[in-house]
């Protein structure tokens, strides 16, 4: 008999991958993903606990799944509610505590685990409460077989982190740093080619700290891992995030001046260009530092373009402090940032920090920050105007005719062209941008 599954995804693409993988991991019991809660059997909140507006929307929609579970309970079914991720991870006993309605709450870390976890809570109609680090790795006990993910498809080779910096709950949620067997992503990645992806996303919270074993003993780091993915049949492309400016090795410039499938598009996320407060923050390096790795990324492929995150109103920051990130922006010229306040995290160092910034204040360098990085997105997505790109054809678009795909550079490029061509990778000639998008013209026939 099959059943419906709904899983809702907040955060990071991690957080996308995982929510396929646990579709993956409940298919042999019969469920079959659908696109909305109203009457599902299951539904998941895979969740988010960056900053707070993240953990609070999760309160809200268990709320109003509350409403769709008793209305299903009226009808003589029930509906299983899951809560997943990381606010599962970092507030699970509370979650059970304040949320009665919820069966299942499991971490990032056991959702290999959801088919005892569904059982015991359906047999029983008890609640599951399972957010432990287990000593084996959940990449060990996932099917082989997966759900095509579509032309672009993500592959987590790297999870979790051990570089606390002062304001992150990412090592208190993900745990410590794990890299996935090279063999094991060799493997998902040609299941993933063989299933229709043209490019695919490596993922890591600290992807280039990847050190996974080889295929034949020792460590590879991340450039190698690159290099033999390359030389797959059938993938046109290769990208990955998020990476950490301290961890950017030679091997891993090489790996982009030599392999033009390796987009010339990098997330670096800087966070503060004050070398005081990224001290405070513990990132282990300083703006000088990360500029000079942009430098000697941009020297090995002139083509390459960057992106950021930054946070702003970090406690101790000051107006100083505040001017020297904004001069770091002009320096660095980045095609694309995302851009926060500093939203304090239960359990981090820096939410118990004396001196925090007023939340007024922060949203005044908010807005000054994003004025200058959405003038250089702007610019930037100018500057591609009567230049051809090569574009990978993703999905139907909006209007009739039209396909959307996307430039190295993971702008959305809109396009007239016919079905058929989803998957192809063609070159565009861009004629027009808007803040978020541009608009390509197809000329050559593609054969
Ligand atoms: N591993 C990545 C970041 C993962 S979190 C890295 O090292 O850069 C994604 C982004 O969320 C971060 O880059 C940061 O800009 C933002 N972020 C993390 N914690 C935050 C907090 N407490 N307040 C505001 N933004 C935060
Ligand atoms: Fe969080 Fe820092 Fe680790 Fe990134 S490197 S996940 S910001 S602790
Ligand atoms: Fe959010 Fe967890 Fe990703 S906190 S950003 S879902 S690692």
């Amino acid at each position: 008999m099959t059943k419906s599954l709904f899983i809702k995804t907040y955060g990071c693409q991690m957080n996308v991958y995982d929510s396929t993988r646990m579709a993956d991991v409940l298919a042999p019991l019969g469920y079959r993903t659908i696109e909305t809660p109203e009457d599902a059997d299951m539904v998941i909140l895979n969740t988010c606990h960056i900053r707070e507006k993240a953990a609070e929307k999760v309160f809200s929609e268990l709320g109003r799944l509350k409403t769709l579970q008793k209305r299903k309970a009226r009808s003589g079914g029930r509906m299983i509610l899951a809560v997943a991720g990381c606010v599962a991870q970092a507030e699970g006993a509370e979650i059970m505590a304040r949320a009665p309605h919820v069966d299942i709450v499991l971490g990032p870390q056991t959702y290999h685990r959801l088919p005892e976890m569904v059982a015991a809570a359906s047999r029983a109609a008890g609640r599951v409460l399972d957010t432990e680090f287990p000593a084996e790795a959940k990449f060990d006990h996932l099917p082989e077989t997966a759900a095509p993910q579509g032309v672009s498809a993500f592959l987590t080779i790297q999870e979790g982190c051990d570089k606390f910096c002062t304001f992150c709950v990412v090592p208190y949620t993900r745990g410590a740093e794990f890299s996935r067997p090279a063999a094991q992503v060799i493997a998902e990645a040609r299941h993933l080619v063989a299933s229709g992806a043209r490019e695919i996303t490596l993922l890591g919270q600290n992807v280039n700290a990847y050190h996974g074993a080889a295929p034949e003993g020792g460590i590879w780091g991340l450039g190698r891992l690159l290099r033999s993915l390359a030389a797959m049949p059938g993938l046109l492309r290769l990208r990955y995030t998020t990476s950490h400016p301290r961890d950017v090795d030679d091997e891993l410039v090489a790996a982009h001046r030599e392999l033009p499938m390796v987009m010339p598009f990098l997330h670096l996320p800087v966070q503060s260009g004050s070398d005081r407060v990224l001290a405070a923050m513990n990132r282990g390096h300083t703006a000088a530092d990360y500029l000079r790795t942009l430098e000697r990324l941009r020297a090995a492929r002139p083509d390459i373009a960057f992106s950021s995150d930054f946070i702003v109103g970090h406690p101790g920051e000051s107006e100083v402090d505040f001017l020297a990130t904004l001069a770091l922006v002009r320096e660095a010229r980045y095609a694309q940032a995302f851009s926060f306040k500093y939203s304090p995290r239960p359990g981090t160092p820096a939410a118990s920090a004396e001196d925090q910034v007023p939340e007024p204040l922060k949203a005044e360098r908010l807005r000054r920050l994003q004025e200058l990085l959405e003038a250089q997105q702007r610019a930037f997505n100018l500057s591609q105007v009567g230049k051809t790109l090569p574009v990978l054809l993703e999905k139907p678009g909006r209007h009739p005719g039209q396909l959307v795909g996307r430039s190295p550079y993971l702008q959305p490029v809109h396009v007239l062209a016919p079905q058929r061509l989803i998957g192809a990778l063609l070159p565009l000639l861009i004629r027009g941008a808007e803040p978020n998008s541009l608009a390509g013209e197809h000329l050559e026939s593609a054969a």
